[in-house]
């Protein structure tokens, strides 16, 4: 079976700005249907090269972190003609759902954010970034106290620089902060878990991640 025949008929899980999720099956396996909808403003031809680009590109990182060690849905299968992925479907709170759950306790929080943080660390040593790592694209299957899944890794890439390190590391903090109150020891967990992942690169990673809320809070 291929993407191609799996029509989806299940209800929709996500309409996002770039691709809508559907509930399907495959081989009688609860699975996620990504589909990239056209964009009209976009020219035709352009619209597809990205369409295809993206769904190329995500397909391609979900794997490769998955050797990494890195928790990501499997790919079960792609369809690039019609911009299609069908994803393993994982369970498992978001960490905005995480942070925005007033019950939680703090020492909880903090080992979620620390394994996120380790989690990141390795996808990086392994010479990839994320490129939107909001906290909607990262799941805990296992619930707070167990390893994070990354989503939507369509912007990420195989070849980062440092600044698109920084960035990852930048918008994990920026969105900690707005969600929650004690965001400066989540933070520091995150670090940890971080340094602990990718002990080499940490170091400089996390200043290009100052730079770059030093730059964007003077913009
Ligand atoms: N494999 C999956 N298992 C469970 N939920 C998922 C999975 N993939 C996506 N989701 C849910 O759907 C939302 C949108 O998916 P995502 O891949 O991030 O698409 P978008 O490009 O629209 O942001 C996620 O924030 C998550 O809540
Ligand atoms: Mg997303």
């Amino acid at each position: 079976m291929t993407a191609a025949d799996s029509e989806p008929t299940g209800p929709t899980v996500s309409r996002g700005a770039e691709a809508t999720l559907r509930r399907v099956e495959w081989m009688g396996l609860p699975a996620l249907l990504k589909e990239r909808e056209t964009k009209s403003y976009r020219a035709k031809a352009l619209d597809e090269r990205l369409r295809r680009e993206r769904t190329r590109t995500e397909a391609r990182l979900l794997v490769d972190a998955r050797k990494l060690g890195v928790r990501t849905p499997m790919v079960y299968d792609v369809d690039l003609p019609r911009h299609r992925l069908v994803l393993e479907q994982l369970a498992g709170p978001t960490l905005r759902e995480l942070l925005e759950n007033l019950e939680l306790p703090l020492a909880t929080l903090e080992g979620a954010l620390r394994r996120l943080g380790e989690g990141l660390g390795r996808l990086h040593a392994g010479g990839i970034s994320h490129g939107d790592l909001t906290s909607s694209n990262v799941l805990f299957p296992d619930g707070p106290d167990g390893p994070p899944a990354f989503l939507d890794l369509s912007m990420g890439s195989r070849s980062p620089g440092l600044e698109e390190l920084g960035i990852d590391l930048h918008l994990v903090e920026e969105d900690v902060k707005s969600l929650h109150d004690a965001a400066d020891a989540l933070v520091r967990a995150f670090h940890e878990g971080y340094a602990l992942g990718n002990p080499h690169g940490a170091k400089d990673v996390r200043a290009r991640a100052k730079a770059i809320r030093g730059r964007v809070r003077y913009a």
